[in-house]
């Protein structure tokens, strides 16, 4: 492995992502950085960055394959990133405890959260008492469910409205009188990956207190299975201080997956200028 050669260079034609390679001889590319605006729906709800409305915040993705490591190459790609973006904040999510971590705390990022992923496998699911959940009363609340791909401007009331259709979501929520009360959303992979990720629920203000986020939940569980066969697990993320949401995701079924923090860099504050890490890779 030659140091000497690794370039750092911008990929085109990746739409609404902007990418860069550390490229070493012979082409190998011994490292990528990625960023993405990240989105947010209000609510309170984690969305895929597909959906919902832009913030002011870009989504960073750093790799440096193995072998590479501690030569300076992620932070000759941080910095590349850094010269080039927008926006005035990055976000990162890294694995706890990982070199990752490691690496944004070395660079001044911000902990801004600790985040806990579940997973809910479908073969340990207690197919009747998910139905009894489902079917509990809940006076002046109606459940409704839509189908279809997320739009890019999401509103939660506006999809309810409209025909569902064949998609990669599922919506499920729960209404008073066609006031929106709660909801969850859970997007499916790939087609034939076996695993979809699910955001919320969301219960809005003004309903909290009647347990609507289990019942949209479990309802959810069981629309997903329906409209998509195929599945066989639910991931969700929940912020380690929601102890209401942890309790709810624990009595559904789900599991610990893994843990991740959440990492922020804000452009105008001081930071060691971030390529002289990489000099040594040059
Ligand atoms: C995180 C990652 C991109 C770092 O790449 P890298 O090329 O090794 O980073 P650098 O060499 O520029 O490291 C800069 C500094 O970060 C810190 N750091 C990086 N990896 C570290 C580790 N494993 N342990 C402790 N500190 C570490 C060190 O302070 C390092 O400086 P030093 O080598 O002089 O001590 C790489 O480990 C990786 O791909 N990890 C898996 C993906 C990941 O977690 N990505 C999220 C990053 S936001």
């Amino acid at each position: 492995m030659n140091e000497c050669s690794i370039d750092i260079v911008a990929v085109p034609d990746h739409p609404g992502v902007r990418w860069w390679q550390a490229v070493a001889s012979h082409g190998f590319v011994a490292g990528v950085a990625g960023l993405r605006p990240t989105r947010s729906l209000g609510h309170d709800l984690l969305l895929p960055a597909a959906t919902a409305r832009t913030t002011d915040a870009a989504e960073l993705t750093l790799y440096v394959e193995p072998q590479w490591r501690r030569r300076g190459i992620g932070s000759r790609l941080l910095a590349a990133a850094l010269a080039q973006t927008a926006e005035p904040r990055l976000i990162a999510h890294v694995a706890a405890d990982s070199p990752g971590e490691a690496f944004c705390l070395w660079h001044d990022f911000r902990h801004t959260r600790s985040l806990r992923h579940d997973l809910l496998t479908y073969c340990n699911v207690h197919h009747a008492w998910l139905g009894e959940l489902v079917d509990a009363e809940h006076p002046g609340y109606r459940l409704t469910h839509w189908t279809g791909d997320l739009p890019a401007e999401l509103r939660v009331e506006e999809l309810l409205r409209s025909p569902s259709r064949p998609g990669d979501a599922v919506l499920t929520a729960a209404d008073a009188d066609g006031d929106l009360a709660a909801y969850a959303v859970a997007v499916v992979g790939a087609p034939a990956r076996p695993r979809a990720r699910q955001y919320g629920p969301a219960v809005l203000p003004g309903h909290r207190g009647r347990r609507l986020g289990r019942w949209v939940n479990a309802a959810l569980i069981q629309q997903l299975r329906d409209v998509h066969p195929h599945l066989e697990e639910i991931e969700t993320v929940t912020a380690e201080d929601d102890s209401h949401l942890l309790a709810l995701r624990e009595d559904l079924g789900f599991g610990l997956l893994r843990r991740t923090r959440r990492y922020e860099f804000t452009l105008r504050q001081h930071t060691r200028p971030a390529a002289t890490r990489g000099e040594d890779a040059r």
